[in-house]
């Protein structure tokens, strides 16, 4: 710079010989306003006036300057565009559990249940109207003692008794406290204990003791009177039970080949056999062999020889003396049912008696085979 400056100078002063004074002020300021400062101090030397320097020519271009400093930072621009849209983020944690839904529709209605078992016995009836009044009875003994009664509260205390007898003389009294030392013996040994002293008078009486504990409560005779009722109760149920049970059993037993009548059974075994053959299976059975007492019970027995379409030999037989038929006990018959012309003993060889499909009976020889019926 200050080489370009120095340069400048130089040039103008040799230009300032051959310009008018004026012109060459002119100049100047228009080349380099500064440089009038320069050329008013500058030491004037005695020399020729100068030429007015306006006729001076425009000096050639300087050197291109070093870049300046930068400048200040300018406004901010205008904002940008908006950038691009993001990428989609990730999915959000699982949300709470939805309401419980309403209920479902009624279903149909089940299957009809099996039947139940029998029902239990109903109540009894109402109680019948009060009788007549009947005689009177003879006097009852007396009843027996009732049990004891609950221990009764403590009484007040009694009024103060009259003194009792004198007592006996009491046991004696405790040994009294050692006496004051004696004044010192003679010299020589200690002497004997002596005896024990009267028994002392018995001490004053005690304080009366504490009331004690109530006695526990007794049995009460209705709980027992319930209790008995509700155990008759409980085996009337298992009565019932049982009784529908071999009710059942029954049933079972006695298809195909079994009656019952009244208290009596009549079962076969399904066998054929002789007068003494069936005689032997309903013995071994526990039984013994048919012997309808009345119609109802040769009727029963002539159902099963339907059924069978069979004859069968009854227990009774004349074989102890013919003509007179008994029971294996024997009793004489207490019933009977002969079909008409019987017994005849046929051939004179007819000691049992058979009893046909139609309840009718006939004597008949005892080695036939026939169907063995037994009555339990
Ligand atoms: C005839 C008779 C009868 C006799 C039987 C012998 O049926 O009527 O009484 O017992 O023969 O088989
Ligand atoms: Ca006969």
């Amino acid at each position: 710079m200050m080489l370009l400056l120095s340069l400048s100078i130089l040039v103008l002063l040799t230009r300032l010989t051959v310009t008018s004074g004026t012109d060459m002020k002119d100049r100047v300021r228009r080349a380099a306003p500064d440089a009038c400062a320069l050329i008013m101090c500058g030491p004037v030397e005695n020399g020729l006036p100068g030429r007015d320097g306006r006729d001076g020519r425009e000096g050639p271009r300087g050197e291109k300057g070093d870049p300046g400093m930068p400048g200040a930072q300018g406004p901010a621009g205008l904002p940008g565009l908006d950038g691009s849209m993001g990428l989609k983020g990730e999915n959000g944690s699982v949300g709470d559990r939805g309401p419980k839904g309403d209920p479902g529709e009624r279903g149909p209605a089940g299957p009809a249940g099996v039947p139940g078992q029998i029902g239990k016995e109903g109540p009894p009836g109402q109680q019948g109207n009060v009788g007549p009044r009947g005689e009177q009875g003879p006097k009852g003994e007396s009843g027996v003692n009732g049990p004891a009664g609950n221990p009764g509260a403590q009484g007040p205390p009694g009024a103060r008794g009259t003194p009792g007898p004198k007592g006996d003389k009491g046991s004696p009294g405790d040994k009294g406290n050692p006496g004051s030392a004696g004044t010192t013996g003679p010299a020589g040994a200690t002497g004997p204990q002596g005896p024990a002293g009267a028994r002392g008078p018995p001490g004053l009486k005690g304080d009366r003791g504490l009331p004690g504990e109530k006695g526990v409560k007794g049995d009460s005779g209705l709980s027992e009177v319930n209790t008995l009722k509700q155990q008759v109760t409980a085996l009337q149920e298992q009565v019932k039970i049982l009784q529908a049970s071999v009710s059942k059993f029954k049933k079972v037993e006695l298809f195909p080949g079994g009656k019952e009548v009244g208290e009596k059974i009549f079962k076969t075994n399904n066998y054929e056999g002789d007068f003494e053959t069936a005689r032997r299976a309903c013995e071994l059975a526990g039984g013994q062999m048919a012997s309808p007492m009345n119609v109802q019970e040769n009727t029963a027995l002539q159902q099963i020889l339907a059924a069978y379409n069979k004859s069968a030999f009854l227990s009774m037989s004349d074989v102890k003396t013919e003509g007179k038929f008994v029971y294996p006990s024997g009793k004489p018959l207490g019933y009977a049912n002969w079909a008409p012309g019987e017994p005849n003993n046929d051939h004179g060889g007819e000691n049992c008696v058979e009893i046909f499909t139609n309840g009718k009976w006939n004597d008949k020889s005892c080695g036939e085979q026939r169907l063995i019926i037994c009555e339990f």
